[in-house]
């Protein structure tokens, strides 16, 4: 890790344990969404850490496919060569933002609580990849919808227990298992750039022994409330 990475890190937990601590008033809509983006990352810019040309709380403004090259920590072939694999994300166009709206209309705690675990783990598995799949802004999904999902589950009686995924291992396993997800998606998406969903489709059969977002989650995540118990 970089040294600036190192500080990147560090600045963003920082402002993520504060939303743990006090999470942001709002109802799971865009707004909610950016604002959770513009807490956590509101110290980058700042001190010349953001070296994108965007703002916390913007969203992206490429219209076109955008993908990325996800390079594995731990996974590595028979040489020792570290796992290199494809990303592919949706294009964020007006489409993607009619998308977004639809989606965020299921992240509702009113209704996700009177889910059982299994049906929860499956609920919040697709919402997070289909978040995942729009990947909104240009630096910080990850870490802001990790933060948005933690605060929708607590709000449904849920904990997601995302720090489970924090050692390189389990880190690795997680990106996979998005990853497989995203291609799912790309491959349902007719405006996907066709090069890059072989790429994508490509790396997901590599990693089909892996196991799914939903499997992965159904190991961490635990209710904490029953629905009685709500305040
Ligand atoms: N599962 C995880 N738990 C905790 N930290 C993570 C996890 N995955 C990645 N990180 C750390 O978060 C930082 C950013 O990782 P990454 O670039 O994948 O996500 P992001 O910047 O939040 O979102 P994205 O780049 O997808 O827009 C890195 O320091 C990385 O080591
Ligand atoms: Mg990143």
């Amino acid at each position: 890790m970089q040294k600036h990475e190192n500080l990147e890190a560090i600045l963003v937990k920082r402002r993520v344990r504060q939303l743990l601590e006090r999470p942001l008033a709002g109802n799971f809509d865009v707004l909610h969404l950016k604002e959770t983006h513009r807490h956590i990352l509101q110290d980058l810019p700042k001190i010349g850490l953001w070296q994108y040309n965007v703002q916390p709380g913007e969203f992206r403004q490429e219209t076109q496919t955008w993908c990325k090259e996800r390079v594995l920590a731990s996974i590595g072939d028979r040489n020792g060569k570290p796992d290199v694999s494809f990303t592919s994300y949706s294009r964020m166009d007006g489409k993607a933002i009619e998308r977004l709206n639809g989606i965020l209309k299921e992240a509702n705690p009113e209704s996700l609580q009177q889910l059982g675990k299994a049906e929860f783990v499956e609920k919040i598995g697709e919402l997070y990849s289909d978040l995942d799949y729009i990947h909104p802004f240009r630096e910080g999904n990850s870490r802001t919808l990790r933060t948005f999902t933690d605060q929708l589950a607590r709000e449904s009686g849920y904990e997601l227990n995302w720090e489970k995924f924090s050692g390189e291992e389990a880190r690795d396993l997680l990106y996979i298992a998005r990853d497989r997800g995203l291609a799912e998606h790309a491959g349902k998406d007719a405006d996907h750039h066709p090069a890059f969903l072989a790429r994508a489709l490509y790396d997901a059969e590599r990693h089909q022994g892996y196991p799914s977002l939903a499997q992965l989650l159904d190991k961490t995540v635990e209710r904490i409330r029953t629905t009685e118990q709500r305040t």
